[in-house]
């Protein structure tokens, strides 16, 4: 599919949960692939971490591959990494639909994301909670979703931080109602109507999705309450 089909599919499937890997039983990859695939997942969020940009290491290139031989659900490659520029190309060689690079790592990302595109992947940028919104606003353009964390990025299962509500709300009014607004972070059955409500329409869950038995439900009452959310914003804002 190309780069804008896939970018007008994913705006189309939106609100949408997208299952972060990261808390998921690696022993057992593709059977969680293929839970996720049924539970109605529509895309794979997978964090990348090199021990120098964060405080942890997680996974590279080769899994990338192997969970792209194992499905045809496009993947979410989070680089929370150092140098990004020196990696894109692999990463998208390694089957990356979307690379979404950190602010902080590039303080001017507008020909990375450019090169991103030109691979064929959508452009993703994202920011830290402590990371004002300015460093980003020039960068919009450029930009095919954008993520705001929600926690501090290197672990799975840590409290969600309301500074990211102020940053979606913002966001909400500076780009358009089909803009693929991501937030990444503690994002549960109870934080997410507040993001929902704030203008995030894809939802990173790790933790929360990962502890429960069946994904499918989750995935489906998660997706509820933020459609639910989007009418209940639009109804307001019409007013
Ligand atoms: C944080 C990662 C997240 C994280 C989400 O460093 O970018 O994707 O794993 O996991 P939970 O839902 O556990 O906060
Ligand atoms: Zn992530």
């Amino acid at each position: 599919m190309s780069r804008l089909g896939l970018l007008e599919r994913l705006q189309a499937d939106a609100p949408m949960v997208n299952p972060s890997l990261l808390a998921c039983d690696f022993t057992r990859l593709g059977e969680e692939i293929r839970s996720l695939e049924a539970a109605g997942a529509r895309i794979l969020h997978l964090d990348v971490m090199d021990g120098h940009f964060v405080p942890n290491i997680s996974f590279g290139i080769p899994i990338v591959e192997a969970v792209r031989r194992a499905t045809d659900l496009p993947l979410d490659v989070h680089l929370m990494i150092s140098e990004p520029a020196r990696y894109v190309r692999q990463f998208r060689k390694a089957g990356a639909d979307l690379l979404t690079v950190q602010i902080e790592a590039v303080p001017q990302p507008a020909a990375l994301l450019e090169e991103i595109r030109s691979l064929g992947a959508l452009a993703g940028l994202t920011l830290n909670p402590p990371t004002p919104l300015e460093t980003i606003e020039p960068y919009l353009p450029y930009c095919d979703l954008v993520l705001v964390m929600s926690v501090m990025p290197g672990f799975g299962g840590q409290e969600f931080q309301p500074v990211a509500l102020d940053k979606l709300r913002r966001l909400r009014k500076l780009t358009d109602s089909q803009m693929l607004l991501s937030v990444d972070g503690g994002v549960n059955r109870q934080t997410l109507g507040l993001c929902a409500q704030a203008g995030a329409n894809v939802f990173v869950t790790g933790t929360a999705l990962f502890s429960e038995k069946d994904y499918s439900r989750f995935i489906s009452d998660m997706t509820a309450l933020a459609r639910q959310c989007q009418l209940l914003q639009e109804k307001t804002c019409s007013r």
